[in-house]
């Protein structure tokens, strides 16, 4: 069986500069996987490049392969909107749409002309309580998702990935917006979405990612220094530079 996500000798550019390293890791069974390390190492940036967020961007050259479940994403093999589809993003505001919430939730579907008026209705409110908002806001259904506070707003865009069930979930600092009881309510709701999908969170919190990754990359300057168990990386760091940023040593 090929992994859920392989990336191979990982090279991403912009114009000139060089972003991302040979970069190598894999995403794959019930792991959540962090990525650490510090500013401007990369971590969005190959977060991004997982789910082609990146080709928007002019001038990113890419070498390289991002494998999903063997397929290379960025050959013709992967229509870009069944890649979207299948693996979804979290960002660190939270972006809901100016629509309800109801409408934001069932937003994907209508992007797929769905039209079952019943089915859509069950769907909402299986990815509102997969997301642990139904009781929050189930009298709220068609209030301006906008007007939601933000804690409410993050896990709103967490049921609108369910929504469309993908495979895989990115996060970019999903919790940089909130407070530290929203962030724990998040990282609760991870730690019950990793049954289902595979998540891979990107946190400037070291120990959210000691709380809530199986699996956590260490980067710096576009490499990825090392890549394993979180226990290990935490505990036993094979690599002088993850042992100094881990025991706070670094810069
Ligand atoms: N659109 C872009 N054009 C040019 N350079 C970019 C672009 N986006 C990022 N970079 C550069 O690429 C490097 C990696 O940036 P990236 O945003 O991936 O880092 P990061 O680890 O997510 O940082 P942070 O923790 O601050 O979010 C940085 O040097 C950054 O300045
Ligand atoms: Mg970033």
């Amino acid at each position: 069986m090929p992994k859920k996500i392989e990336i191979k000798n990982l090279d991403l550019f912009y114009g000139q500069f060089q972003a991302l390293k040979s970069v190598n890791m894999a995403v794959d069974g019930n792991n959540i996987v962090g990525l650490i390390g510090p500013s401007g190492c990369g971590k969005s940036t190959l977060l991004r490049s997982i789910n082609r967020m990146n080709d928007l961007i002019e001038g990113v050259k890419i070498r390289g392969q991002v494998l999903l479940e063997g397929i290379d994403i960025y050959s013709s093999k992967l229509e870009i909107y069944e890649l979207r589809k299948r693996i979804g993003m979290v960002f660190q505001r939270p972006n809901p749409f100016p629509l309800s919430v109801y409408d934001n939730v069932s937003f994907g579907l209508r992007v797929e002309k769905f039209k079952d008026k019943k089915k859509t209705a069950a769907i909402v409110e299986k990815s509102l309580k997969a997301a642990w908002l139904w009781d929050e806001l189930k009298d709220k259904l068609h209030k301006s998702a906008l007007s939601l506070p933000l804690y409410q707003q993050q896990r709103l865009c967490i049921a609108r990935l369910l929504a469309v069930e993908p495979e895989v979930i990115l996060m970019d600092e999903p919790c940089s917006a909130l407070d530290p009881i929203a962030t724990m309510k998040i990282e609760e709701l991870m730690l019950d979405l990793k049954k289902d999908y595979h998540i891979v969170i990107v946190t400037h919190n070291m120990q959210q990612a000691s709380r809530v990754s199986d699996v956590c990359g260490y980067m710096l300057l576009g490499e990825m220094v090392e890549f394993g168990r979180t226990a290990d990386i935490f505990t036993n760091p094979k690599d002088k530079r993850t042992q100094d940023y881990i025991t706070g040593r670094y810069g």
